[in-house]
């Protein structure tokens, strides 16, 4: 028998780790620079791996696109071609001037034109035709960055059951600064495609996380999100590198070959290694500043220590990256032309893309790695510097401001911009005792070692697999139309039929103030009709007020449990079943109006026998906290006077303890004599009811799946249309 073709792994990012250039009508190649390319090249997994990306390269149709699609396709290599404008308005518009900026705190430089955003949006769909033309339904699609961040739902719409991956290698800024984005919600909308988004770090997870119920009112259980019938998660994941290559580097005949030289080279003098892109987001400038004022503050160490600066070309056609080049080369000279002594200069300056072998020989020589950049998603040249450190001394001095800081908690941390306190920590880095410098090197060697690239891409596809799995089991739960069909089946040949209906959220949607959610006319037709058929007994069992229930339901047919069933009204009759004595309320009340006069968009809400705190209309963070904190208030004068402490859909509820949903009617029915029992909820009281019922009972949930229900409908719309469907 055939062996089912293993699932691919399809990487897609904005550039493949090659980068092609045409000479003399050859094709070269030279490796990409920058951490993405360099760090996801080094992955070596069992799965076989496929690189959807840009070549580099311009599109003039043709021969030479051919060409280098055959050249590439040996190593699974799928290049996209983009047209000069396209690298114009996408690459360094769009991305390049717009998000990038935006995204690392430099809000000054954002830009953004129409024709930019219609430039993204036009790459991403040309992303997804080569995806379309590579992936099959069981692949692992693996999206990167943020140039492709709405290729994740353009995937989605092709590929419903595929599995999705993004992850963001560079911060995500905090809401306060994403708001200002003029496609916010696109850019949301084009993420939540994928079933796992990763980050580096827990900070950007919980900007993402607070930006997106902020812009799209999508929220989240810890770190799953539901929106309509999908969920998807997201999670941190710093990103490692190839440790072992670098850690045995030193004894690699290549490499010593430059250790070598680059002794003799530099043997009078202390290095001081700083490694970047051109990209004014390394904070290169303070750096120098920070070097400079090291040589003022500490002249001890003029010719003792010199600074060997490497800097990669990036993005040169981006006017920004232009202007720094022009600033760093002044600041250079400046320095150099103030301190050089004969036989002495402070920095060495290198403008080139280094070899694999000539990087790891710095790293390997150096006495103090300088890595200060201002704002950085990671930073993988922290990590290789540190694990190049084989057995040996050296010291990492690295930005508080650089995702890699979270673990590397060993190096000394600096604030980038504050050139007295790097020019400080260079001095001590430059005077740590030898045993010192080990030390802390060992410790950071073992974050490194264990949290290496395999592990990190494996740790994010285990928990894409886990999520997928998750899925499925929850996609079971949405009602199917087979499923639909055999229920109204049953519904029609049943003879004593009962229907139990919550209101708020499952017959009408959630409005900022309650009053207003009445139920449309299309409702109570529906109701009425309902109630038509013979053999059936409906009830409505709420949260509401009875007030309000005998407003909105005047037919005295239809029972209703109001104050979730501490009042029902049979037959047109109310009868109340709380206990009397409300001496409880005012002190509840007293708690609950604390919290709301310093919680705005909060209100009380007073019923008959209970006691509501509302925070429907209140930032979700202030919200979070306040009700925590009533919560916690409130524990202790429950526990004493045997009250029911609830929480449900953006409210906190105090209650006798006799009742909920689920005693209500059970007191109430006796199941046995119904042959069909259908019932709806969408908040946490409700499965009380549904806990309630005969196994067999139609039991759906609105809104997010739960265990306690057989079957779930995305919402209130939905629940409607399956109402009209029954009794069609
Ligand atoms: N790098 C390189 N050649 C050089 C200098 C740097 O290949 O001459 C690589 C370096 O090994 C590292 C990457 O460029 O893996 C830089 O990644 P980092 O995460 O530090 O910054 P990014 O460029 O992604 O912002
Ligand atoms: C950063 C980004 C990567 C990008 C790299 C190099 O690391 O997160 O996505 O590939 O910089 O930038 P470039 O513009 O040359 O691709």
């Amino acid at each position: 028998m055939m062996k089912d073709k293993p699932a691919k792994l399809i990487i897609v990012s904005n550039r493949l780790p090659v980068k092609a250039d045409i000479r003399d009508e050859i094709i070269h190649f030279e490796k990409s620079a920058g951490g993405l390319a360099t760090g996801l090249d080094s992955l070596d997994t069992s799965r076989e791996k496929h690189w959807i990306g840009w070549s580099g390269i311009y599109t003039t149709g043709g021969k030479t696109e051919d060409k280098l699609t055959d050249s590439l396709a040996g190593y699974n290599f799928h290049p996209v071609f983009l047209t000069e404008e396209d690298t114009e308005l996408y690459y360094e518009g769009y991305c390049n001037s717009t998000l990038w900026p935006l995204f690392h705190y430099f809000f000054i430089y954002t830009r953004h034109e129409d024709r930019y955003w219609e430039a993204y949006r036009k790459v991403n769909n040309l992303f997804l035709e080569k995806v379309r033309e590579i992936a099959t339904p069981d692949d692992i699609i693996w999206i990167q960055d943020y140039h492709l961040m709405l290729l994740p739902s353009l995937v989605r719409e092709y590929l419903p059951s595929v599995r999705i991956g993004f992850f963001l290698h560079i911060p995500f800024p905090s809401y306060e600064l994403f708001r200002t984005l003029e496609n916010r919600n696109e850019i949301l909308m084009g993420l939540v495609g994928a079933d796992l988004i990763g980050f580096h770090t827990f900070n950007y997870m919980r900007h993402f996380i607070s930006s997106l119920y902020r812009i799209t009112g999508i929220e989240s259980d810890d770190n799953t999100f539901h929106a309509g019938n999908r969920t998807f998660s997201v999670d941190t994941f710093p990103m490692g590198i190839n440790f072992a290559n670098f850690y045995e580097a030193g004894k690699k005949p290549g490499v010593r070959l430059f250790v070598e030289q680059f002794r003799e080279q530099y043997k009078n003098w202390k290095i001081i290694l700083s490694v970047d892109r051109l990209d004014y987001s390394k904070g290169i400038i303070q750096r120098l500043e920070a070097f400079r004022n090291l040589l003022v503050s500490r002249p001890e160490w003029i010719n003792k220590v010199s600074l060997v600066m490497i800097l990669v070309p990036s993005r040169d056609s981006v006017d920004r990256y232009n202007d720094l080049k022009v600033r760093i080369d002044e600041t250079i000279g400046n320095i150099n032309g103030t301190f050089s002594q004969s036989g002495w200069i402070p920095i060495h300056y290198y403008y080139k893309n280094f070899s694999f072998d000539e990087l790891a020989a710095f790293y390997y020589v150096s006495h103090v790695a300088l890595v200060t950049p201002l704002r950085d998603g990671m930073n993988l040249v922290a990590k290789e510097f540190v694990a190049a450190k084989a057995g040996k001394r050296g010291v990492l001095i690295l930005s508080e401001m650089a995702g890699a800081s979270i673990e590397l908690t060993d190096a000394i941390l600096v604030n980038p911009n504050n050139s007295g306190e790097i020019a400080e920590a260079l001095n001590k880095a430059l005077e740590m005792p030898a045993d010192e410098q080990k030390e802390r090197l060992n410790k950071m060697q073992r974050i490194l070692k264990k949290q290496d690239i395999k592990k990190w891409a494996g740790d994010f596809i285990d928990e894409l697999e886990r999520i997928h799995l998750r899925q499925r089991s929850i996609r079971k739960k949405y009602l199917q139309l087979q499923q639909l069909r055999s229920i109204a089946a049953n519904f029609r040949d049943s003879r004593r039929k009962l229907i139990i209906l919550d209101y708020d959220g499952t017959l009408v949607p959630f409005y900022p103030d309650p009053a207003l959610a009445l139920p449309p006319p299309s409702l109570l037709k529906i109701i009425k009709k309902i109630k038509r058929k013979p053999g059936i007994e409906m009830a409505i069992v709420s949260g509401r007020n009875r007030e309000f229930l005998e407003k909105v339901f005047t037919d005295p047919g239809i029972a209703l449990f109001a104050e979730h069933g501490s009042h029902r009204r049979i037959g047109g009759e109310w009868k109340s079943l709380f206990r009397k004595g409300l001496s409880w309320q005012s002190e509840i009340i007293r708690i609950m109006q604390d919290v709301t006069d310093t919680t705005p968009g909060s209100f009380i809400e007073r019923k008959e026998t209970a006691v509501v705190w509302h925070y429907r209309n209140t930032d979700k963070w202030l919200a979070d906290l306040r009700a925590a904190q009533l919560i916690n208030k409130l524990i202790y004068p429950c526990t004493t006077r045997h009250l029911h402490l609830m929480k449900g859909e953006k409210i906190i509820e105090v209650k006798p303890s006799e009742y909920t949903k689920g005693t209500a009617i059970k007191n109430f029915y006796d199941f046995n004599d119904f042959d069909f029992i259908l019932a709806a909820g969408d908040d946490t009281t409700d499965e009380d009811m549904f806990e309630a019922l005969p196994e067999n009972s139609v039991t759906i949930k609105i809104g997010k799946p739960s265990e306690k229900s057989r079957y779930t409908l995305a919402n209130t719309s939905d629940f409607l249309r399956f109402l009209k469907l029954l009794i069609r």
